[in-house]
């Protein structure tokens, strides 16, 4: 069934190749001589754990990095990009999995910099404004284009990134972790315009952890584990359990929620926390919504993107302000502390977008990992070294994040292993109530479970849970009850014998995809 790269059963032709390419930084060897093929007007999956190495693949096809050794081929011939510009003239394009965007520019300009539309009077801003409306409205996404892009949601922003590699008119599309942050309708809008390209010969390259959905799009997977390529097939050769198995080598149980004890106290408690709409409207984001989680629960918040769940977390961890209501935390209110207090009071929140609210990218793995713990270490002005260091490594072990040392540049992790270090550096506060807003995005299978199996351990000491997600089978794998967001508010609640399908029909979300 796994053939060899050299026996593929395909014949369409070959577009763009790697041949034997290897990628090395220092002793790290991201790429050991892989061979892959793109071929014209078909979908190329590419599948593996966090940090086998596929964005340096993909970065080298599209002339972002150079290879250390090894032949890039497009249409048969071997070509050497110094630059992603010079790829993109050559007709291959990428849609990053870390957002490429300037924030306090346009989503127009975003789209536009570096290759403006020149008219007579200078730049064409009227032709550039209407071309985006265009590719905006293909994507089904009612966004104005003059809206600086930092006021959009983390999935419009993706949607503007995709917006981007879609204007230049490719012919090979890498999409690498296209819908991380994107809604289901969002993702079947994006699998149609991937349909309507691939008719026109276009050739997609696609990157997922979200095996179901690639499935669905796919007509070749590839498979990479730690620099190597260890499988290909057609898509009628693959299932699920293939691509777990040739990820990883075993298959993953995300299990069920953690029991055989009671729960405590309420930990926290939310009283009709009101947000009016950051973005001036007249309505409530969160609109007076109430809920109290014990120590010892998990309880999942369900919903479809714009439901509402981000600001409700923000709130709670005090990013951003309630227009009403009370924050209870151990029977204390805590609406009118800062962030760090609540931290330090024990109640901490894994933001949904890492790379603006997680990380800082100038820091170091081990640095970003103790951060937000730092008053943990600090008497007076002295910094306890060594037991700052014991956590940094004990944290990097724990929720597995694949790095050479806390040394590290926390840019030169894989994406998913940048996420495991937002997750871990908030578990080292040792905090009595953990929220965590779409914690999975961008994590492989395995991290997954190693994230579901540090939650359920938590819990079972006393850690009150709140886990947001927009993936049914994730509440249900880790929930001791469900709660269903809507429009600002709690539209249904489930204990964790409940299905899918009743989950998905709460949040108003049709039930057939
Ligand atoms: N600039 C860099 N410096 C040092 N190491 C790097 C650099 N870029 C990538 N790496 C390393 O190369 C390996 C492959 O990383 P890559 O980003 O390709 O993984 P990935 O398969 O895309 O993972 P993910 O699913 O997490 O996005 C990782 O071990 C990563 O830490
Ligand atoms: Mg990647």
């Amino acid at each position: 069934m796994t053939g060899t790269p050299a026996a593929k059963p395909d014949t369409a032709e070959v577009v763009l190749a790697a041949r034997n390419v290897a990628k090395s930084y220092g002793q790290i060897h991201a790429l050991k001589g892989v061979n892959f093929d793109i071929h014209r007007g078909q979908v190329t999956t590419l599948f593996g754990e966090n940090g086998a190495g596929k964005s340096t693949l993909m970065k080298i096809l599209s002339g972002v990095i150079q290879p250390t050794s090894g032949e890039i081929m497009l249409d048969g011939q071997p070509v050497a990009f110094t630059n992603s510009t010079e790829a993109r003239d050559r007709g291959i394009s990428i849609i990053h999995q870390e957002l490429s965007l300037a924030p306090n520019l346009s989503v127009r300009d975003n789209i536009f910099m570096g290759r403006e539309i020149k008219g007579p009077m200078g730049v064409d801003f009227a032709e550039e404004e209407r071309q985006v409306r265009k590719l905006l409205e293909e994507l089904e996404e009612d966004i104005d284009p003059l809206t600086p892009v930092e006021e959009l949601r983390l999935g419009q922003q993706q949607i503007v990134e995709i917006a981007r590699a879609l204007s230049v008119d490719s012919r090979i599309l890498i999409m690498d972790e296209p819908t991380s942050a994107l809604s289901a309708t969002e993702v079947e809008v994006l699998f149609k315009v991937i349909r309507d390209l691939t008719a026109k010969g276009v050739s997609i390259v696609y990157i997922s952890h979200h095996l179901e959905e690639a499935l669905q799009i796919t007509n070749h997977a590839v498979v990479l584990r730690d620099g190597t390529m260890t499988a290909y097939a057609p898509r009628a050769e693959i299932d699920l359990e293939w691509i777990v198995r040739n990820m990883v080598g075993e298959n993953y149980d995300l299990g069920s929620p953690p029991g055989g004890y009671d729960f405590g106290k309420v930990a926290l408690s939310l009283r009709e926390v009101t947000v009016a709409d950051p973005k001036g409207g007249d309505y409530n984001v969160v609109d007076k919504l109430s809920l109290d989680v014990r120590a010892g629960e998990v309880v999942c918040i369900y919903g479809l993107m714009g439901a509402g769940r981000t600001e409700l977390l923000e709130t709670v961890a005090g990013r951003l302000r309630s227009s009403g209501g009370e924050v209870v935390l151990e029977g204390k209110e805590v609406s009118h502390l800062s962030i760090a207090e609540r931290i330090a009071r024990g109640l901490a929140l894994v933001p949904e977008d890492r790379q603006r609210d997680g990380l800082v990218q100038t820091m170091t793995v081990g640095q970003n990992l103790s951060l937000a713990s730092i008053a943990a270490f600090t008497k007076g002005l002295f910094t306890q070294r060594k037991a700052e260091q014991a956590l940094i490594d004990r944290t990097i072990k724990e929720v597995t994040v694949k790095t050479s040392g806390g040394g590290a540049a926390i840019g030169s992790l894989s994406g998913g292993n940048q996420q495991k270090v937002v997750i871990g550096k908030m578990l080292a506060t040792q905090p009595k109530v953990i929220m965590l807003d779409e914690p999975s995005r961008g994590i492989d299978i395995g991290a997954k479970a190693e994230v579901f199996r540090l939650l359920a351990e938590g819990a079972k000491r006393g850690l009150a849970v709140v886990y947001s997600t927009s993936e049914v089978g994730e509440c249900l794998s880790i929930a001791h009850r469900i709660i269903v967001m809507h429009k600002g508010r709690i539209s249904a609640e489930f204990d964790s014998t409940v299905t899918k399908e009743q989950i998905m029909a709460a949040s108003g979300e049709s039930v057939a995809a």
